[in-house]
C-alpha cells in the first residue's frame, strides 16, 4: 500500500510525472470528471483547515468521486478517547483513500501502518505538510518553468513551520537551489535540519533577520505566518507576530519576476495592498492545490489497485 507521509516518498522522476499529470488536469479539469466515479475520499481533520481539507474535497468531487469525514476532533469519536489507529481501521471500511491532519507529529504515520487504504498526511504538527509541498512545487514549476537554479527566501516562522520544512526537503533534490532563511532569532530553522539535511547535502544557505536585505536577490519569496497555535507562551507570540510585514514599499526592492508565495492563511505578514501586484501568486497557489491533489488521488488509487479510466493525455505540441 502506497501512502504519502513526506514529499520524499516520491522520487524526483515520480514527482515530475505527478506534476505533469496536474498540469494536464489544469488545462481542462472537466476531462477528468469521471475518473473516480464510485470512489470515496475520507477527510479526517483533527486540526482546523480551510485550504487543505476543502481542496482535497474539491479535488475528489472534480474527479466524480464522493467525500465523507470530520473537520475537528470534537466532532469525531476522538472526543471519546478513540485512538488514531482504531479510527483509520474503521475509516478503511468506509472509504477508498484518506487524508488526515493531526496536531501530533507522526500521527499520520501511525494511521498509515494500520490502514488498508492509502493515507495522505495533510499536516502533522510542526513536522511535515507534503501536499502543501506538492502545491508549492506545482506553483513554482508552472510559473517559473523550472525547479532548479532558484534563490528562495523563506521568511517568518522557520522553526515550527511545517510547510517550510517539507519544502526544503523537496527542493534540495534539484541542482542550484540556494536558500535565504529570514527569521527572528527565536524562530530560526531547527538546527537538526541544518545538520542532517542542508550541511550533508552541501546546500547553499544564508540566514538573516532582515527581509529588506534579502528581498532584492530572490527568485521566490515564501512568506509564512507566525503560528499562534505552536507557541506555549502568548507573550512570545505577541512579540513576534508582526516581525515581518511585506508591503508595497518593501516589494519595490524586489525583482520584477520574483514570485511572492504563501501557503496561507495569512494574518498580517503580507499587507493586502500587495494582493494586486502580479508577483503575488498565493491565491493562484491555492488553486494549484486542487489540481495537484486531483493528480495525487489518481496516482495513489491506481497504486492501490483501483482501475481508473484516465482521458488520453493532451498533446503538448497541439
Ligand atoms: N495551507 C494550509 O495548510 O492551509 P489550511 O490550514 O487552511 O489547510
Amino acid at each position: 500500500m502506497r501512502h504519502l507521509m513526506s514529499p520524499l516518498d516520491f522520487s524526483v522522476a515520480e514527482l515530475a510525472e505527478l506534476l505533469d499529470l496536474a498540469i494536464d488536469i489544469e488545462k481542462d479539469p472537466s476531462r477528468y470528471r469521471s475518473v473516480c466515479v464510485g470512489k470515496k475520499l475520507a477527510t479526517c481533520f483533527y486540526e482546523p483547515s480551510t485550504r487543505t481539507r476543502l481542496s482535497f474535497e474539491s479535488a475528489m468531487l472534480n474527479l466524480g468521486g464522493n467525500i465523507l469525514g470530520f473537520s475537528s476532533a470534537d466532532s469525531s469519536s476522538a472526543a471519546k478517547g478513540e485512538s488514531v489507529a482504531d479510527t483509520i481501521r474503521v475509516i478503511s471500511c468506509y472509504a477508498d483513500i484518506c487524508a488526515i491532519r493531526h496536531p501530533k507529529e507522526g500521527a499520520s504515520l501511525v494511521a498509515s501502518q494500520k490502514s488498508s487504504i492509502p493515507v495522505i498526511n495533510a499536516g502533522d504538527g510542526g513536522h511535515q505538510h507534503p501536499t502543501q509541498t506538492l502545491t508549492d512545487l506545482l506553483t513554482i514549476y508552472s510559473l517559473k518553468g523550472r525547479l532548479d537554479n532558484l534563490r528562495i527566501g523563506l521568511c517568518g516562522d522557520l522553526k515550527f513551520g511545517r510547510t517550510v520544512h517539507s519544502l526544503i526537503h523537496a527542493l534540495i533534490r534539484y541542482p542550484g537551489i540556494r536558500f535565504i532563511m529570514i527569521s527572528p532569532e527565536e524562530l530560526k530553522i531547527p538546527s537538526n535540519l541544518k545538520e542532517d539535511v542542508l550541511d550533508p547535502g552541501h546546500i547553499a544557505y544564508a540566514e538573516t533577520d532582515r527581509l529588506e536585505d534579502a528581498i532584492g536577490d530572490l527568485d521566490i519569496l515564501y512568506m509564512t505566518r507566525v503560528q499562534r497555535e505552536r507557541f506555549f507562551n502568548e507573550e512570545d507570540y505577541l512579540r513576534m507576530k508582526d516581525f515581518y510585514i511585506l508591503d508595497k514599499t518593501k516589494l519595490e526592492q524586489a525583482r520584477e519576476d520574483m514570485l511572492v508565495m504563501h501557503p496561507l492563511p495569512r494574518v498580517n505578514e503580507i499587507s493586502v495592498e500587495v494582493d494586486d501586484d502580479p508577483r503575488a501568486v498565493y491565491f493562484k497557489q491555492a488553486q494549484y492545490g486542487v489540481y495537484v491533489r486531483m493528480a495525487l488521488i489518481i496516482r495513489l488509487l491506481q497504486e492501490a489497485g483501483n482501475e481508473l479510466q484516465l482521458p488520453p493525455k493532451e498533446d503538448k505540441n497541439a
